[in-house]
């Protein structure tokens, strides 16, 4: 079953000067799926996150996630469907400082109607999954920037969303930490069947997806998908596409 329906989907910035990011895309995500977008810096990654996670408007087209068309959504109704059906996870960890762990996973739960032991069962579903349990009552200062990644994962999956949307998750991490989250991010969404949508410039990072949509200069220009369960042979595979590309490698 799609969850994800992009169709003819066009963004284009700008009023005098017009330019345009992305240029009638059409695919669409299974549920349970764990796609990663890569492509060349400016290629329209950033762009394609922020209009089907509905932080930018899209100009022409539409974006279907689990049946709601939400380019038609008025803004209350977008608040709430982002509030219960979307989970985000920014490269910066955006945990809040003056919050605990466990404070700062539960806040997606607070601001909805979630019966109190339901919001515990899930709170320490995520944190088992993502081996925190033991920070419940840690400040950020206090734990690493590993574990404070892992702190914005749980916040991402605790309230079970659609769609988990992840924009250079690793960006700040430690190449051992980066492995740990990805290793993590990938149990997950076999475990809890969560659907995964991650933009990454990195190979190794895009190699745990089980599909790569590569975009270049605003287009779909291919898609290839983890055949054998091999990441090696996947990341062998991404770095081919990537070099076949051309372009700056994109570094943010
Ligand atoms: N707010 C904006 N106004 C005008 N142009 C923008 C804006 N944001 C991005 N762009 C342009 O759109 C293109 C795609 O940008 P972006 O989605 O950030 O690419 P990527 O994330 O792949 O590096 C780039 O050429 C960029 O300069
Ligand atoms: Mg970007």
């Amino acid at each position: 079953m799609a969850i994800l329906n992009v169709n003819n989907l066009s963004k284009v910035y700008g009023n005098k000067q017009k330019y345009q990011a992305l240029n009638n895309l059409n695919f669409s995500v299974e549920k349970g799926e764990f796609v990663a977008i890569m492509g060349p810096s400016g290629s329209g990654k950033t762009t394609l996150l922020n209009v089907l996670s509905s932080i930018d408007t899209i100009t022409n087209g539409s974006v279907e996630i689990n049946g709601n068309q939400i380019n038609k959504l008025n803004d209350k109704k977008l608040a709430n469907f982002r509030k219960t059906q979307l989970g985000f996870i920014f490269q910066d960890y955006s945990v809040l400082p003056t919050l605990t762990v466990k404070e700062n996973i539960m806040l997606p739960l607070s601001v909805q109607k979630i019966p109190k032991y339901e919001m515990e069962q899930n709170y320490k579903e995520v944190t088992e999954a993502l081996g925190i349990s033991e920070l419940s009552n840690k400040y950020p200062s206090e734990i690493s920037g590993g574990q404070q990644q892992r702190t914005a994962a749980a916040r991402a999956f605790v309230h079970k969303p659609t769609i988990i949307f992840a924009d250079e998750p690793t960006g700040a991490l430690d190449s051992k930490s980066a492995r740990d989250l990805l290793n993590r991010l990938e149990d997950m969404n076999k475990q809890f069947n969560s659907t995964i949508i991650m933009v990454t410039h990195d190979p190794a990072a895009a190699s745990f997806a089980e599909r790569v949509i590569m975009l270049k200069d605003g287009n779909i220009h291919s898609e290839i998908r983890q055949e054998d369960n091999s990441k090696h042979v996947f990341y062998q595979e991404i770095i081919q596409l990537q070099s076949s590309l051309g372009g700056a490698v994109d570094v943010f």
